[in-house]
């Protein structure tokens, strides 16, 4: 029976034998995860005291430039899953194409693979404001004992058996699902454990906040405009609340615990949105469903698109049911 005070450890190993594919290898993995956040925490909470702010000079195969923490937690996970040999390939936003992993003695015997957005909201980082880690975690399709192609990446989110994100923020905490509920961890940095602290984690239903770049209003498409005016009638239950960070982590976990809808649509710059399908849009899908929230790209379900490429993009609204379902009828009615 999970408990308030219980750490992760302890949890996670509470946890093992519910989990339906049982193997102490997703427990691993996720064990290096949260090793992992607890390096890149440390190195996110002396940004203000160092020299490592600012774009390292390289850019992304997006074409945004890398900030020097993107490159930092970026291979601090990338070592950590990579040296402890638990997954078969790591795909992640930074690199351009995905890692197979294989030790010599293991001839590809591990069953998962990790796809990651290793910093997210890195924009906010020279501004003091929270941040995040986004994976997504899969099991291979390709046969053990083969080197991971690119099959097992370019899966349905409903295929993921664990998604989870890092919030580094007032608190870090970490938030995760596999596929049983969601549950958040937060660190108690004096000890170094996560202890959890938001049990079986719930989207209210319906909400006050609406969460969306504004700045893009007149971009958007009309069914997307038609909907935030409707945020802002004043009906007696409106106008919502207007809330904006800008990293998506930490939009939708206040979101997620208060009630609300974040929105990246399309617009006539970003035909595609902006956001990545594989590495924000299909992990915070999944934990959104797991809290009893919904996540669209305005039509269909974020989790039965069928991705053709690992940084492909896609609008991304998801939030409170109702919320999203409202946003959802004024796409439809209106494009
Ligand atoms: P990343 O830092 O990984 O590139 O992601 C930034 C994303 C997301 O976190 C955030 O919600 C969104 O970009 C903000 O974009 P705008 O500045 O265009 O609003
Ligand atoms: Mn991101
Ligand atoms: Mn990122």
């Amino acid at each position: 029976m999970s408990k308030r005070n219980q750490t992760l450890g302890e949890f996670i190993i509470e946890n093992q034998t519910s989990f339906k594919y049982s193997s102490g290898e997703l427990s691993k993995l996720i064990n290096s995860i949260r090793l992992a956040a607890k390096v890149v925490n440390h190195e996110v909470n002396k940004a203000g005291l160092v020299d490592i702010i600012g774009a390292a000079g390289d850019t992304n195969i997006q074409g945004e430039d890398q900030q020097k923490l993107d490159v930092y937690a970026n291979e601090k996970f990338i070592q950590t899953l990579t040296k402890r040999n638990i997954v078969c390939g790591i795909a992640s936003e930074e690199e351009d194409d995905f890692i197979t992993i294989n030790s010599q003695d293991e001839n590809h015997q591990n069953k998962y693979v990790v796809l990651i957005d290793p910093l997210d909201g890195s924009s906010n980082i020279d501004v003091n404001v929270s941040v995040g880690t986004i994976f997504s975690i899969y099991r291979r399709v390709t046969p053990l004992g083969t080197p991971v192609s690119i099959e097992d990446f370019l899966q349905k989110g409903s295929a993921q058996v664990a998604a989870g994100y890092v919030v580094y923020g007032t608190s870090t905490m970490l938030v995760y699902t596999t596929g049983d509920g969601v549950n958040g961890f937060t660190l108690n940095p004096a000890i170094g454990s996560y202890y959890l602290s938001h049990p079986n984690m719930q989207f209210p239903e319906d909400g006050n906040i609406y969460s969306v770049n504004e700045g893009n209003y007149l971009d958007f498409p009309v069914g997307i405009k038609k909907y935030i005016k409707y945020c802002q009638e004043d009906d007696g239950e409106r106008p919502y609340t207007s809330r904006y960070i800008g990293s998506l982590v930490s939009d939708f976990h206040r979101n997620m615990i208060k009630g609300g809808i974040y929105m990246y649509p399309k617009s006539t710059k970003n035909p595609k949105g902006k956001l990545r399908l594989l590495y924000e849009c299909n992990p915070m899908a999944f934990i959104a469903e797991q809290a009893n929230g919904k996540a669209s790209d305005g039509v269909n379900r974020i989790m039965d698109i069928e991705p053709t490429e690992l940084h492909e993009r896609v609008p991304f609204i998801c939030g409170s049911k109702n919320m999203v379902e409202k946003a959802e009828e004024f796409v439809r009615n209106n494009g």
